[in-house]
């Protein structure tokens, strides 16, 4: 059943007096290529919510939708499908209505239209506005066209006051999704569920002195799994670390740029600058073998290519062991049924945990910086507060 209607702005059926979002159909964002993972893991959130519905996708498009049956109460709209839990998707956006633009020479009044239906966006008012686009080769040809166009929109919004002066996060964002310039998505993110940069991307700068291109995966995953209260909390000056497939050692970096001791395993070459800054250990051992030095450390990262299923049996040794309080950890995917695997490696890793009345905190992301695999951050004890 096709829930949404296909409003176009032109011919679109809903009523000029509509006071409330009605929402039937999310939009999120993920990897170019990813389509049907992310769909697969929809479809399984739809059935333990209950929410039930039908994903809607086209191969490499870096986008999937998906349509209820129902339309979303409030609560529905702001907290079903949490983004925090959901691994394949960048982005989660409640769609308003597809656009059509027949008048290409006002876009931005026909957008100002249509929006002035929902009385509550009038009310609450927008902490922001994304003009978005795929993030693949179709979308490139599009981003030039969504930079020109957002600060008039912005202005056009702000003179109708429906858009904060300065970008608040704790008010819904209006995002505009646009596959050519002809028509567009318009949607919305709420705070606390939903990734706060366009396009769903964690934009990082590379450290000249850092010592590979992977230190960029370990700078996300910290910056998305962690608060910045809790990074500082719990990633501190003198606390410790093991990083198992250490070398070269941009994780490692990740590790002593913020005054932790690590032992670095691996039997490739370390750089020479992070062993000179006295902080780093390193062994030329095998990461599935190797024990820490004294017993346990607070952090345990790895980053080796194995088989997904030998890393997850290692970390939760280790965690179970007490080796370590918490770890982030790297899963390299198979070729087929790629959230099947990681869904279940995970429940087994937690459930595992929680027989050794291990609490913990679990979270799984298909990173910006990741490629065929995904990072997992695993936190407990002291980590936990
Ligand atoms: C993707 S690289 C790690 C890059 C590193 N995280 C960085 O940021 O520079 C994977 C590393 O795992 C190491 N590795 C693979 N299997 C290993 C094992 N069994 N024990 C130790 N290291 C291993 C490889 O030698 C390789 O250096």
């Amino acid at each position: 059943m096709q829930t949404y209607p296909q409003s176009n702005y032109a011919n679109s059926s809903k009523s000029s007096n509509v006071s409330e979002t009605e929402v039937k159909t999310m939009l999120f964002y993920c990897r170019e290529g990813y389509e049907s993972d992310l769909a697969a893991e929809l479809e399984h959130h739809s059935a333990t919510q209950q929410l039930y519905g039908y994903s809607q996708l086209v191969p490499n498009s870096a986008i999937v939708k998906y349509h209820f049956y129902k339309a979303l109460t409030k609560q529905q709209q702001t907290k079903s499908f949490p983004w925090q839990d959901l691994i394949f998707a960048r982005q989660r956006l409640c769609v308003l209505g597809d656009l059509e633009f027949t008048d290409t020479q006002d876009r931005i009044g026909s957008i100002i239209e249509y929006m002035s239906q929902f009385t509550d966006i009038e009310a609450n008012g927008l902490g922001d506005v994304f003009v978005e686009h795929a993030d693949n080769e179709k979308g490139k040809e599009v981003a030039k066209f969504c930079k020109k166009f957002t600060v008039p929109l912005r202005q056009a919004l702000r003179k109708k006051g429906w858009l904060t002066k300065k970008s608040h996060t704790g008010l819904p964002y209006l995002h505009l999704f646009l596959s050519d310039s002809s028509a567009c998505v318009i949607a919305m993110s709420h705070s606390k569920n939903r990734h706060s940069q366009r396009l769903g991307i964690t934009r990082l700068k590379f450290p000249p002195e850092a010592p590979s291109r992977s230190t960029l995966k370990l700078d996300e995953a910290i910056q998305l799994f962690m608060s910045s209260a809790q990074q500082s909390n719990y990633l501190q000056k003198g606390m410790t670390a093991v990083d198992l497939g250490a070398c070269p050692g941009g994780w490692t970096f990740q590790l002593v740029s913020r005054g932790m001791r690590v032992e670095a395993i691996d039997n490739g070459a370390m750089d020479e600058g992070l062993m000179a800054t006295g902080l780093v250990k390193y062994q030329a051992a095998d990461g599935f073998k190797y024990q820490p030095i004294d017993g346990h450390v607070d952090w345990l990262v790895c980053d080796m290519i194995e088989k997904p299923e030998k890393v997850s049996v290692l970390i939760t040794q280790w965690l179970t062991k007490r080796q370590a309080t918490s770890s982030i950890f790297n899963l390299k995917l198979p070729m087929k049924q790629r959230f099947q695997t990681v869904n279940e490696l995970l429940a087994e890793m937690s459930s595992k945990l929680s027989e050794h009345q291990i609490l913990h905190q679990m979270q799984a992301k298909h990173l910006y910086h990741d490629r065929d695999e995904v990072t997992v951050i695993v936190r407990s004890g002291a980590h936990l507060i």
